[in-house]
């Protein structure tokens, strides 16, 4: 049966419909989707400024190879109501763009980049100003200097609709000092001392960055300073070329179009890793065109052509020299210092790649009894988890973070650590990766990939077997001496009876009964310890 009209709703012409068909600016995107860059939650918010902050700090010093000093301060100007202060002694910002990297999205130093850094995206500090201006309506304060003599303090907005920032004030003041210092308002936040907030999100940067000196000033006025346990500057990051394995057909137009190579065949041996002349010429074999073609010509089938043929060539697998794992022997001074254990394990892996063809590498660490795990905190004695992407520590979207489940994969109990959810540890997983594959913008959780999780579990499960040693050997120590002392105990009534018996000396058969009671359990546990070695 034919439906009637409904008379009450009218048709529109497509005209019409479109007539509000405009561009949106990205800035006016992220003010609408705030929760995007992880201003979502008043505690969460709060942590995402001072993340921003504290990454381009320290982003900034490595390239620049300067030992970080970093102060952030938090001022409580009312309720919800907060007063920011970040201020490091990094290279300072040069002039002509202190507007860009305050108040313009998708600009930065990082994004072209192949390069093992915390910031990928440049978008992070204009989401600074811009939620510090949604929140009060006022503009966010700048004090930068290259260390050429002009210290620049200008107050600054950002234009929405525009995506760049209205310098309102610049005031230039003639002073030898180097760094950034940024200063702004926030409404509708909330601060603790938990283990998401600010303080937390401090504390494990300064573990995962034994470089850094950090002082934090709470809104209390409470000063914790973190002073570096290494004054080693991490090596520069290095650019890293992208590996044929993994690389689509989109991409590698682009990147063509890019290129300033006459041929396609230099463009591939000079923009890829691992793509030598004779590889080339493999690839030559492979397709329907000729590779002496201009790149910025090349037509999508044909670039279709040669990425079919990157998935069949065996090609090396990915250098890994740009990685920076933090080290070892860095992570331990850390962790002795900072939560002065009973027992740590530290653990480097070897880099490898996930995805294809992205290198990654994994390191790890447990650490049992003194500060570890979250018994300071108002949860009780727990377990805790710290999970790092290049040194970043990642403190929200726990549940579908790769680390968190490679961290509850492990059955902890065949480690000696029979309730691991109630027993003081703290693990602590740093992945390192020129390109990380985060779940959000925010930044805060690490995709699941089969060779992520399966890595750090590994590694996991190798420092889990040392404590296991360790445990065991503790427990024979407790449990030896507790032998000794009541078999000790014995040795003197069982002298003084059997003195009474053979009529031999009382003092000198007790002292013979425990030469041979420490001698025999001596040799019982050396044999157990080189059992347990082997
Ligand atoms: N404290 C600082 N000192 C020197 N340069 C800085 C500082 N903060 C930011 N920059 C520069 O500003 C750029 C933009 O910073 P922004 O945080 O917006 O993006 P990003 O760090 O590149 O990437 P992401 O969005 O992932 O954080 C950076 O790439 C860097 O060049
Ligand atoms: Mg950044």
């Amino acid at each position: 049966m034919a439906r009637k009209k409904d008379e009450s709703v009218k048709e529109r012409s497509a005209d019409e419909l479109f007539k509000d068909f405009k561009e949106v600016s990205i800035t006016e995107f992220f003010r609408k989707n705030k929760a995007h860059l992880g201003y979502s939650g008043k505690l969460r918010s709060l942590t995402t400024v001072i993340h921003e902050l504290v990454t381009n700090s320290l982003d900034a010093c490595e390239e620049a190879g300067i030992l970080p000093d970093i102060e952030v301060t938090l001022k409580q100007m009312g309720s919800e109501h907060y007063r920011f202060t970040c201020r490091d002694n990094g290279p300072g910002i040069p002039e002509q763009h202190i507007s860009n990297v305050f108040g313009k999205m998708l600009a930065g130093t990082k994004f072209h980049r192949s390069v093992q850094l915390r910031g990928q995206q440049g978008i992070g500090v204009a989401g600074v100003t811009l939620f510090s201006q949604m929140t009060t309506g006022k503009p966010v304060r700048i004090i930068t200097s290259t260390g050429n003599g002009k210290v620049h303090d200008i107050q600054l907005m950002v234009d929405v609709t525009k995506n760049r920032a209205d310098i309102l004030e610049d005031n230039v003041i003639s002073q030898k000092w180097r760094g950034t210092e940024i200063q702004g308002e926030l409404k509708g936040v909330l601060f603790n001392l938990g283990e998401r907030s600010p303080y937390e999100y401090i504390r494990r940067s300064a573990i995962a960055n034994p470089h850094l000196k950090i002082t934090f000033v709470d809104p209390e006025g409470r000063k914790s300073v973190f002073d570096r346990t290494s004054k080693e500057i991490p090596k520069p990051p290095k650019e890293m070329k992208p590996h044929p394995k993994g690389m689509d057909t989109d991409e590698l137009i682009n990147r063509a179009k890019r290129s300033q190579s006459r041929r396609v065949s230099s463009f591939l041996e000079t923009e890829f890793s691992r793509i030598s002349k004779s590889k080339a010429d493999e690839i030559q074999g492979m397709v329907n065109f000729d590779l002496k073609k201009n790149p910025r010509k090349m037509a999508w089938a044909e670039a279709e052509e040669i990425t079919k043929a990157f998935e069949e060539i065996d090609f090396m697998a990915p250098p890994v020299e740009g990685l920076r794992p933090i080290g070892e022997e860095q992570i331990d001074k850390a962790v002795l210092k900072i939560l002065k254990p009973e027992f740590s394990s530290v653990l480097t892996r070897s880099p490898t790649v996930y995805g294809g063809g992205v290198p990654f590498q994994v390191e790890v660490a447990i650490a049992y009894g003194g500060n570890s795990g979250r018994g300071n905190s108002d949860d009780g004695g727990r377990a805790e988890i710290m999970r790092f992407a290049n040194r970043t520590p990642l403190l929200f979207d726990t549940g579908a973070c790769a680390i968190n489940q490679a961290v509850q994969s492990v059955d902890w109990k065949r480690y000696d650590i029979r309730d691991f959810d109630n027993s003081p540890v703290t693990i602590f997983v740093n992945l390192v990766s020129v390109h990380v594959p985060y779940t959000s913008a925010g930044k805060q959780s690490v995709s699941s990939e089969d060779e992520l999780v399966k890595e750090i579990r590994m590694a996991l499960m190798d420092v889990g077997r040392r404590f296991h040693r360790y445990h065991s050997r503790m427990r024979r120590e407790i449990e030896k001496e507790a032998r000794m002392n009541t078999l000790i105990k014995y040795s003197s009534e069982l002298a003084a009876a059997v003195s009474k018996l053979a009529r031999k000396d009382e003092e000198k058969l007790t002292k013979s009964l425990q030469t041979l009671i420490t001698k025999k359990l001596k040799i019982e546990y050396k044999a157990l310890e080189s059992e347990d070695k082997k």
